[in-house]
């Protein structure tokens, strides 16, 4: 039911456009760099925003959020409560591990993705669709050495969450580092070597 546009901005990040189009309600995730094009075309078909999802408060992924903000003033930030604290704005959805949002018939579940930074999220989209933000791209993970970053978390959230999820969610990641734009999370368990990864120690030798 729901429907996902990816977007490149910048050099190489994606930012997502998640809508109904029964009812033309979208979410906007990631409005990093440039949003121009993201707006272009939540314009161009009449969506209602409804919501600005941060996955984590780096800049690229975050930086425009006040610009759509004053656009769309009725629109909702949603981040994690940790988020807050590095947006510098007010997040009106606080989400937390399982959260469940509406957007028309569209349903939002969230999961707190910690080591990358403290505030990672992910967004399965209609038991369909897995929105990984900088916690895992194809082929990799997002990097643990940057200010926030964890690799004990990280290795925990890839095992214990990533890992438990159904194989025939698509994974959408924060940027375009793989040799797809995006893959099937069963493919991603068999040949992604930060998921491939027995224990901490093999995780930390990648
Ligand atoms: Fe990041």
């Amino acid at each position: 039911m729901a429907a996902i546009e990816q977007i490149k901005v910048g050099f190489d990040n994606f930012s997502y456009i998640i809508f109904c189009p029964i009812i033309k309600k979208a979410a906007i995730v990631d409005p990093g760099y440039d949003v121009s094009k993201t707006l272009r075309f939540i314009s161009s078909n009449n969506f209602e925003i409804e919501y600005i999802i941060i996955t984590h408060y780096h800049i690229d992924h975050s930086s425009e959020t006040k610009r759509v903000k004053n656009l769309y003033p009725l629109a909702k930030i949603v981040a994690s409560n940790i988020c807050e604290t590095k947006l510098d704005m007010k997040v009106e959805i606080n989400v937390s591990d399982g959260y469940c949002l509406k957007l028309g018939e569209v349903s939002l579940n969230f999961i707190l993705t910690p080591g990358h930074t403290p505030d990672g999220i992910c967004i399965i989209v209609d038991n369909e669709s897995l929105i990984t933000g900088d916690t895992l791209f194809i082929g990799d993970c997002g990097r643990t050495d940057l200010s926030g970053g964890d690799l004990v978390q990280m290795f925990r959230t890839l095992n214990e969450k990533i890992m438990s999820l159904p194989d025939h969610l698509i994974v959408y990641p924060g940027h375009d580092y793989g040799n797809k734009p995006f893959d099937n999370l069963g493919n991603q368990k068999l040949t992604n070597k930060t998921l491939l990864a027995k224990n901490l120690d093999d995780f930390s030798k990648i």
